[in-house]
């Protein structure tokens, strides 16, 4: 064996060179594994026993991407370009042996390879995207002279992991080997090639494919508008796309320099900056200070959900996706039924969508089980109670668990903004209690608050973290405080949006101001999707506010055709002249002149207040670090992650911009308000809550 660097070894086994790169933990690429490549892909070429080269990572992945935290730092040669030369220029075949993940820069490499092979497992994909970028290394050029124009627009503007399979399909992965069998297989592929005296494909070279979608900018065009909502806001799929037209209508080298052209423009921008904090955020939202990685944890085999509702129901498929059995409990069967019906219903309706087959449908459905009786949990390692927010039901239903359920188990409650301190006096056990607050469509949003109370253990919170991570969930987590992390954070908001309604703002105009900012809704219009009738009752409503008003004449929101906006039969909104009225008439009532408000106005009282209340939530330890705050708004409530967070936004302005424009805003932030003393003093020292 010939030890390359620190990274890299080359060994010569009958004629086939294994350039083996091991820099755990992802072997992501940075300096000392492209120094590896380049020397290690020297050596194999200058020693004349080598005849064919075999690429290959150890550990739990091929190379998974440029590493992302060089970006932004003055660059380490050699290249990655220079890496890639080494290979698509060798004399002897190089076969990429790609198991895990070829991700980004990593499957960049494996394109300048000749051939490639993969276990069954493998994935590949080009997500620069969620960073903000553009597959920079060629990617963007390589990728649609194999798969076609359509489907390289789709897989770089998607940024998806394709398996194996569609990966063998379309003429990415040459072949697949044996999942136990990777480096045999792709030694045994190597001979292949050499006794059969295959040539060396470099895929710049192919043409066919890219022909096909030669003088047809109908196939931009309509990308461009079958995607516009979803691209609405970013930068980066826009210059995704303009790099496959590059690739379509100019010469190989030329539709490179285009792709470095901008690559470069959008590594240096406010967005990828943005996208690039988000990834090391959300992971280090994983970390607790206290709670180490080695801490205990329960293995979560089997799950118990109380309340089969609109919640209950999202949150057990989440773990019927994950393959982990649940028991649904309900009070009586004709909810149970209608919840496992809806259940049903949204796995058939995405069977239908192609997402898998009905088979895995019904495999997962299979994986629920209705119940009547709490004793059913008895054997459940977590139970998740998801039942309508009244601290004396809640309480009731723990101290029924705490008698039922095995010692050991973890005890998580789905409370929305209760005192979690309060619902562990139920329990005897109160160190099993956490809250576990998942975000309405709960088998679509990413995140998951986890709530630790005064009592909860390291295991239960530990156990909580990790059972996210496996269900495809972002955790983080929160103190006890009204409303944890994020709803705390958009009463502050809406405390501003009301305030500003009395001032005579209509509610369409606070709205388009948030979507404008890139939110997927404003809060009127999720008011009205959510239902203004939530812990509303015509006995007791005294026409004292906006929505009482609203509700009286019957406008509770989307489901009643009317409610802030009024509704078409497609549920369209469109501004409500009731409802103008209706808020014109109340101001006049308080004695109050309507004033015009600005978008900016608009804009910075909401954000500035978040912030504000962001940083008392920091403060308090509420939240771990500031970065986890932006993690729960970007994943809960569609904060546009090309703006990073709440948090990250704040630093952007600048925190003596934040506070000065607080202090300007004054009385109009309500006689509630005030300054977070942790937000004045970093604003003084001329601290970063971000850094
Ligand atoms: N650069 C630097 N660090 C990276 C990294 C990368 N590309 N990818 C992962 N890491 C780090 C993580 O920060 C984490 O560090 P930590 O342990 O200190 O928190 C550690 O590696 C493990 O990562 P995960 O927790 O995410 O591990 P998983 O096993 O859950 O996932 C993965 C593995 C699928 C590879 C996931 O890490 C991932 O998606 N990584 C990013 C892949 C990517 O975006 N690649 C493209 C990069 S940009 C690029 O290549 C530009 C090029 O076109 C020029």
């Amino acid at each position: 064996m010939t030890v390359i660097n620190t990274v890299a070894s080359l060994v010569v086994e009958d004629g086939i060179g294994i350039l083996s790169i091991n820099y755990p933990p992802v072997n992501a690429l940075s300096q000392s594994v492209r120094e590896g490549l380049v020397q290690g892909m020297r050596a194999a070429n200058a020693d004349p026993a080598v005849k064919a080269v075999v690429l290959i990572c150890e550990g739990r992945t091929f190379l998974a991407g440029a590493d992302i935290t060089e970006f932004g730092k003055p660059p380490r040669a050699p290249s990655l370009f220079e890496a890639q030369d080494e290979i698509e220029g060798a004399a002897k075949p190089v076969i990429a042996a790609i198991h895990g993940t070829a991700l980004g820069g990593g499957l960049e490499v494996a394109l300048c390879c000749h051939y490639r092979v993969a276990v069954p497992s493998a994935k590949c994909g080009l997500p620069e995207v969620h960073l903000g970028l553009l597959p920079g290394a060629g990617g963007t050029q390589r990728l649609p002279r194999i798969v076609g124009a359509e489907r390289a627009l789709e897989m770089v503007t998607g940024g998806t992991h394709v398996g194996a399979a569609e990966c063998l399909a379309m003429g990415l992965v040459d072949e697949l080997v044996p999942a136990d069998g990777l480096r045999a297989g792709a030694i045994a592929f190597a001979r292949k090639v050499l006794a059969e005296g295959r040539p060396l494909r470099k895929v710049r070279d192919a043409d066919d494919k890219l022909a096909a979608a030669r003088g047809k900018p109908e196939i931009f065009a309509e990308f461009r508008k079958a995607n516009a909502r979803k691209f609405r806001g970013f930068l980066a799929p826009e210059y995704n796309i303009r790099c496959i037209e590059a690739a379509v209508n100019l010469p190989f080298e030329a539709g490179q320099r285009e792709e470095r052209r901008l690559f470069t423009e959008l590594v240096t921008g406010a967005q990828s900056i943005a996208q690039r904090y988000g990834f090391f955020a959300e992971r280090m939202a994983q970390k607790i200070p206290d709670v180490p990685a080695d801490t205990p944890t329960v293995a979560v085999a089997k799950v118990g959900i109380i309340g089969a509702g609109t919640m209950g129901g999202g949150i057990a498929m989440n773990f019927a996706n994950a393959g982990i059995p649940v028991t649904l409990v309900e009070t009586n069967q004709a909810a149970l039924d209608r919840g496992l019906a809806v259940v049903r219903r949204n796995y058939e309706n995405s069977a239908k969508r192609g997402r898998f087959t009905m088979a895995e449908a019904e495999r997962r459905i299979a994986l629920l089980t209705g119940s009547l009786d709490m004793n059913s949990l008895a054997d459940c390692d977590l139970v998740i109670e998801a039942v309508f927010e009244e601290m004396a039901v809640k309480k009731d239903i723990f101290a029924k668990l705490d008698r039922i359920v095995k010692p050991g188990a973890v005890l998580a409650s789905n409370t929305s903004a209760l005192n979690l301190n309060e619902i562990a006096t139920a329990v005897l056990r109160p160190e099993a209690v956490v809250g576990m607050h998942f975000f309405s469509p709960a088998n679509v949003m990413r995140l998951l608050e986890v709530v630790r109370g005064d009592k909860t253990s390291k295991t239960a919170i530990a156990t909580a973290m990790q059972i996210g991570k496996k269900i495809g969930k972002v955790a983080a987590l929160s103190g006890v405080c009204p409303g944890f992390i994020g709803n705390r954070m958009l009463a502050a908001r809406g405390a501003q949006t009301q305030a500003m309604l009395l001032e005579g703002v209509m509610p369409w105009d606070i709205d388009k101001v948030l979507y404008d900012f890139g939110m997927p809704m404003g809060p009127f219009a999720m008011s009205d999707l959510a239902g203004l009738d939530l812990g509303w009752s015509r006995e007791t409503s005294k026409s004292s506010t906006i929505r009482e008003l609203l509700c009286e004449r019957d406008r509770r929101g989307q489901k009643t055709g009317a409610g802030f906006y009024d509704y078409d039969e497609a549920r369209n909104a469109k501004p409500s002249e009731v409802t103008r009225q209706i808020i014109t008439d109340f101001v006049a009532q308080q004695g109050r002149q309507p004033r015009a408000i600005s978008e900016t106005e608009i804009l910075e009282r909401c954000t500035l207040a978040m912030i504000n209340e962001g940083a008392k939530i920091l403060d308090e330890g509420i939240a771990i670090r500031a970065s986890d705050i932006d993690v729960v708004w970007v994943n809960g409530y569609g904060w546009p992650v090309y703006r990073g967070g709440p948090m990250h936004h704040a630093d952007h302005i600048g925190l003596a911009e934040v506070v000065a424009k607080l202090k300007a805003y004054g009385p109009l932030m309500g006689p509630d308000f005030t300054i977070s003393p942790l937000l004045e003093r970093m604003a003084a020292e001329g601290k970063k809550f971000t850094a």
